[in-house]
Order: structure tokens, then sequence, then C-alpha cells
């Protein structure tokens, strides 16, 4: 409700041109360390979900950290989407272009049976590069992504666009 909103805005730090200049960073560590508003975040992403949900999928790294809990409020599996190089394999992978750079995320469709129901949770939605790749990678294993949810859209970024069709839910909208 609007108190948790409020918790997480004066909790999430902002920084100006990190990593790079231009870029406005959130730090979410501080809503990490608060064990009530982490608690209530977690229950909050977990309640905004339609249906049944077979799997939740993370993006490395910030978003390991909302969607494992969030798996285990759901009483759902948790599948890690990471970056190049770390999965042993076999993996489907795609490059995508991020706010600063581009990088490729890969995941393994042996932890994903066609037909899942599937929920992908990150910290941040900014471009919506990470989450539209981690939807091609998903859709391409035959999962169907019943949402999207997110700590903060930076909704001047458009990603939501990116996502057109799905349902994505935001505990916080930074116009
Ligand atoms: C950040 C953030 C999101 C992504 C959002 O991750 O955690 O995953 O950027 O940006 P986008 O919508 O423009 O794709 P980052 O790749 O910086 O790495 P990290 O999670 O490992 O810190
Ligand atoms: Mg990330």
């Amino acid at each position: 409700g609007p108190a948790l909103l409020a918790r997480i805005t004066e909790l999430i730090r902002d920084v100006p041109d990190f990593p790079t200049p231009g870029v406005g960073f959130k730090d979410i560590t501080p809503v990490l360390a608060d064990a009530a508003a982490f608690s209530a975040v977690v229950a909050e992403m977990a309640a905004r979900v339609d249906g049944p949900v077979d799997l939740v999928v993370g993006m490395e790294a910030r978003g390991f950290m909302f969607a494992a809990p969030v798996a285990v409020a759901l009483g759902a599996g948790f599948v890690p989407v990471r970056k190049a190089g770390k999965l042993p394999g076999p993996t489907v992978s795609r490059e995508y272009s991020l706010e600063y750079g581009t990088a490729t995320v890969e995941l393994h469709p042996a932890d994903i049976p066609a037909g899942s129901r599937v929920l992908v949770v990150d910290d941040v939605l900014a471009t919506g590069g990470t989450a539209a790749a981690t939807v091609e990678l998903l859709e391409g294993c035959g999962a169907e992504v019943v949402g999207l949810t997110f700590l903060v859209d930076l909704e001047f970024l458009g990603g939501r666009a990116r996502l057109h069709g799905r349902r994505v839910e935001a505990l916080l909208g930074v116009s």
C-alpha cells in the first residue's frame, strides 16, 4: 500500500553519474538491508500475480535478490538468467543493449519445461533490454510469461513499451 511505497521511496538511494556519466543509478541495497521493507516488497511482488506460477525467473545479479524469495513465497521454482559464460550449459543466449553498453543473457532451457507459467522478476525496468531479452529466451523455450514484476520502473526510459502485451507490475514508478 501507500506506506510501503513511501518507505521504498525513502530507502532507494539516487546516485548520479554511476556507473558512467549521465546515468542516474538507483541503489536498492538499503531496501534489502531493511528487514521489514525487504519482506514487504517480496510479499507485494508475490501478491501481484494472476493465477498459478510454476517458475520465477530472475536476472543476474540484482534480479536474483528479489526473484528467489518471490519464488519461495509463491511455492514456485527459481531459474536464473545469467550473463554470458556463467552457466555450464547447454544454454540458449540472447544479446541485448543496456542503458550502458551491451550484454548477453543465457539460461538453461532444460530447467524450463514447455508450457511453464513463468513470472519474471528484476529490481529495475530501465530501457527494457534485459527484460525483453529474457522474455524472448523464455518464449523460445515454450514458456508462458504470465507477468513481469519490478521494484522500480524508470518510466522515462520507456521500457514498458518493449514488453507490450505482457502484464507489467512495478511497485514504484519514476517519471
Ligand atoms: C540493471 C538492472 C536491470 C537492468 C535494467 O542490471 O538490475 O537488470 O539493468 O536495465 P534495462 O531495462 O535497460 O535492460 P545490470 O545489467 O546493470 O546488472 P546487475 O543486475 O548485475 O547489477
Ligand atoms: Mg540487473
